[in-house]
């Protein structure tokens, strides 16, 4: 099944999120607790695009809420962005985990899975229609902008958007996914963090939120 076949024309996020509840496109829907949508401001300037869910998130149904999307959410609020401004949502909606006894223990999603939830995230983009996308971490940057990016090299610096979802005007800006962040060494997690900030602060400067 191609997700893009479950996608209604002209959808708001209403229908789009109940439309994707069913998605099946990739095989993870079925250890997944359910499809994790994005949330936010539906008329955001700014969407953030992260991974795919977490275990907090898998279980609660909405991106960015466990440890990673808690520190992304101050680093959000301290690089000047007001509450409620953006929308947060995920290159791939269902959590791809492998069991170790009773952990779910992350996997990275693969292309396939990246490749079949693309419509998702381009339906997403398209109805809220960001001036900027910010993609965190590698898998947003190869779902959004493909594969001759990468985040050590290219990140802080606002880029034409073409990717789904784009209008002619759309910008996008790379960095590090708040995950890596907190997998850091406690010597250059600060350091890490102010980095992230100085990102996001671009974005903000870029638009007025
Ligand atoms: N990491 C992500 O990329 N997305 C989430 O929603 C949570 C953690």
């Amino acid at each position: 099944m191609d997700a893009s076949t479950l996608i209604p024309a002209q959808a708001d996020l209403t229908a789009l999120k109940a439309a994707a509840s069913g998605c099946t496109a990739c095989e993870l829907h079925g250890p997944a607790t359910q499809t994790v949508f994005g949330s936010g401001n539906p008329q955001a300037k700014v969407l953030l695009v992260g991974e795919q869910p977490g275990d907090v998130e898998d279980q609660k149904g909405i991106p960015f809420v466990g440890p990673a999307g808690k520190l992304l959410q101050r680093a959000v609020a301290e690089a000047g962005f007001p509450p409620g401004a953006v929308y947060v949502t995920n290159a791939v909606k269902h959590f791809r985990f492998e069991l170790r006894g009773k952990r779910r223990i992350h996997q990275t999603p693969l292309p396939e899975h990246i490749q079949a939830c693309n419509p998702w995230v381009g339906a997403e983009i398209a109805a809220v229609r960001p001036e900027i996308v910010v993609c965190l971490g590698a898998t947003a940057v190869k779902a959004l902008l493909g594969s001759k990016y990468r985040v050590t090299k290219d990140r802080g610096e606002l880029m034409r958007y073409a990717g789904p979802g784009a209008r002619p005007e759309t910008r996008a800006l790379l960095t590090i996914h708040p995950s890596a962040i907190l997998r850091m060494p406690d010597d250059a997690r600060e350091q890490g963090y102010a980095d992230l900030v100085r990102d996001l602060a671009v974005v903000v400067q870029a638009v007025s939120v």
